[in-house]
């Protein structure tokens, strides 16, 4: 029996997924997720949110993908590694995910069909294409090139490929240096750590998530003022001291979280 079955729950309350069930809506994350959601619906084009690691990018963009899940006219891609070695690697890439039939096999003939692709999805089909692009920092110049080419194809009321770039503060110079690549950005956030409150708000969201019964508390409050104190407010610290903490006090047989026990898996490293 697992740890989160013994303590009642149905699935794990601090699993490191970006499970969007998991997804609490705290102020700043809600923003993001709205404001992307319409400039996604207006089909605005670039935006970018940036984020020391950790601070929750991943899972926003799960759960803007789930909620739009009902609908068929939106298509959503996904690169987790954007560490293309080449231009024609990045170009493959998105002809397999986009399914289309290839005929050549040179740059500018992907680059050509990737074109003809987003004109015939965007416009005849009425599809909106989205890509979303993850750890970003990690895209060369090349690339980002080739991404500011296809921000370039429009109509006159809209963009024809949503992009979102996930990324980590190194990439700003990068964008910084391509001007006409932060022009093209319509919404663009720097995703800051938690604080004390969102901290204990999302602790007990995902324990009540995952099935904790009503009424029955797991954390103490000082247990809680702990975690956010030695994680600084970064999620996946937050997440992962939260989930030590319950196997812990498993093996301790005890009943509840408290800045004891907190203090010895700090201690332990
Ligand atoms: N709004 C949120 N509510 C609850 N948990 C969250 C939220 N945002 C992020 N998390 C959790 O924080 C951890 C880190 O999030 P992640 O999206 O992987 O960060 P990043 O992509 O910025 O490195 C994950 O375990 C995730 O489940
Ligand atoms: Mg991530």
């Amino acid at each position: 029996m697992s740890y989160y079955e013994i303590l009642g729950f149905h699935k794990e309350p601090f699993s490191t997924s970006p499970d969007p069930s998991f997804f609490c809506n705290i102020p700043e994350h809600r923003i993001i997720l709205s404001r992307m959601e319409i400039a996604v619906r207006q089909k605005r084009g670039l935006m970018v949110v940036v984020g020391d690691i950790g601070l929750g990018k991943t899972t926003i963009t799960r759960k803007l993908v789930q909620n739009f899940n009902e609908e068929g006219s939106y298509l959503f891609h996904l690169i987790l590694n954007p560490a293309f070695s080449s231009e024609f690697q990045f170009l493959n890439t998105l002809i397999k995910m986009f399914k289309i039939n290839k005929i050549r096999r040179s740059t500018v003939d992907y680059r050509q069909a990737i074109q003809d692709y987003l004109y015939e999805m965007g416009i005849e089909k009425k599809k909106t294409i989205v890509l979303i692009i993850d750890e970003g920092q990690k895209l060369s110049h090349e690339v980002l090139e080739i991404l500011r080419i296809f921000l370039n194809y429009e109509t006159n009321e809209y963009k024809l490929l949503q992009l979102i770039i996930l990324a980590q503060m190194e990439i700003m110079p990068k964008i910084e240096k391509m001007r006409n690549f932060t022009d093209r950005i319509c919404f663009k956030y720097v995703l800051k750590p938690v604080t004390i409150e969102e901290t204990k708000n999302i602790i007990n969201f995902r324990l009540h998530q995952a099935g904790l019964e009503n009424g029955r508390k797991l954390f103490t409050e000082s247990a809680i003022e702990k975690i956010y104190n030695s994680t600084g407010g970064y999620l996946r610290r937050i997440i992962a001291l939260a989930h030590n903490s319950l196997e812990r006090i498993i093996m301790e047989e005890k009943e509840i979280v408290d800045d004891i026990i907190i203090d010895k898996i700090i201690k332990e490293g």
